[in-house]
């Protein structure tokens, strides 16, 4: 097939990238949009401090231009992120214990409620674990609130939307032999062991020189499936340009494909001037929205699957 979308469909995967409200007003950048992706992920709409502003007041506008523009093209969304210790509103920033734990809960009733049935997942919980050796929690207030917060809100979720996916989702899990990877396995064999629902794992896969695409990055996606959940790569991005970048994306692309469970992946951005990441060239097309070569080494991966 010719485009990312249809190539990823014949193996039965998505194709996503994340999407900023403020671009669909943008005609190059709706036409890749439009030709190339079957998923798409709201790259800061559906986060708390967006769609929660004021405590009990719900925003949900740009979240929502996002989905009608998914929905009308055909394509599925994923929400993210229903918890997360980042982008909270100044009032949620400034809480703590049960109350923080009662508004972290009802946020993601209400959220999860405003789309229910309209979702493809739900990037329930975000980077709740530390970087570094120590395979512990994050700090933040959230885990403050009790170290059960996570399985808190997958339940409420799972509670306010019982078909969307529910997905754990993180960065710097991508390698194997990390603890942080380590840690975050240990969490979903323990909700699977329990019954807590979970349905997926989201590795980010945000790669730089300094993190490049592991060795053992297979290892990890297999490992994760093989305890009864999805996984999905969910934030891809590799810094880099021509060839050197071009094998990355086929090796990540081809780590997918050979894992069942490997279900769909998401680029972060279209365009490399639509990065979150301020200078550098992470993406698949150019600032123009040209191919580049990381585009058709992703484009022969998938066709290869
Ligand atoms: O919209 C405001 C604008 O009104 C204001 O003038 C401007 C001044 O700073 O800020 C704008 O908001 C920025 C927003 O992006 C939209 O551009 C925020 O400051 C900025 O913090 C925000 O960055 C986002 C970041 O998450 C926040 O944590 C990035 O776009 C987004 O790509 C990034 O995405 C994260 C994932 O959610 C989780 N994983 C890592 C990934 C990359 O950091």
């Amino acid at each position: 097939a010719t485009t990312l979308g249809a190539s990823a469909a014949q193996t039965g995967r998505y194709f996503g990238t994340a999407v900023a409200a403020n671009k669909l007003s943008d005609s190059t950048y709706v036409g890749i949009l439009n030709r190339e992706f079957t998923m798409v992920t709201a790259e800061n709409e559906m986060k708390i401090d967006a769609t929660e502003p004021n405590q009990n007041q719900f925003s949900y506008g740009n979240a929502d231009r996002i989905v009608s523009h998914a929905k009308a093209q055909g394509m599925r969304v994923r929400g993210h992120t229903l918890a997360w210790h980042s982008q909270q509103p100044g009032w949620m920033q400034n809480m703590e214990g049960s109350a923080l734990r009662s508004a972290m809960l009802n946020h993601v009733t209400q959220v999860a409620t405003h789309y229910k049935g309209q979702l493809y997942a739900w990037d329930v919980v975000n980077e709740a674990f530390a970087d570094g050796s120590s395979g512990a929690r994050r700090d933040s207030n959230l885990q403050r609130s009790g170290n059960d917060w996570i399985e808190a809100a997958f339940r409420a979720a799972r509670a306010a939307d019982p078909a969307v996916k529910l997905c754990y989702n993180d960065y710097n899990t991508d390698d194997w032999s990390h603890a942080k990877t380590q840690a975050v396995y240990r969490m979903v064999q323990d909700f699977k062991s329990r019954g807590v629902p979970i349905d997926c794992v989201g590795l980010q896969s945000h790669f730089n020189p300094q993190s490049p695409v592991p060795s053992n990055y297979q290892t990890t996606l297999s490992s994760f499936a093989a305890l009864g959940v999805d996984v999905q790569i969910t934030e891809l991005d590799i810094e880099g340009s021509g060839s050197a970048q071009a094998a990355n994306y086929q090796r990540v692309v081809s780590a997918c494909l050979a894992v069942a469970r490997c279900n769909g992946i998401t680029v972060w951005g279209i365009r490399d001037t639509d990065s979150w990441r301020a200078s550098g060239t992470p993406l698949l097309f150019d600032g123009s929205g040209n191919k580049k070569a990381a585009y058709t080494s992703t484009l022969n991966a998938l066709n290869a699957g």
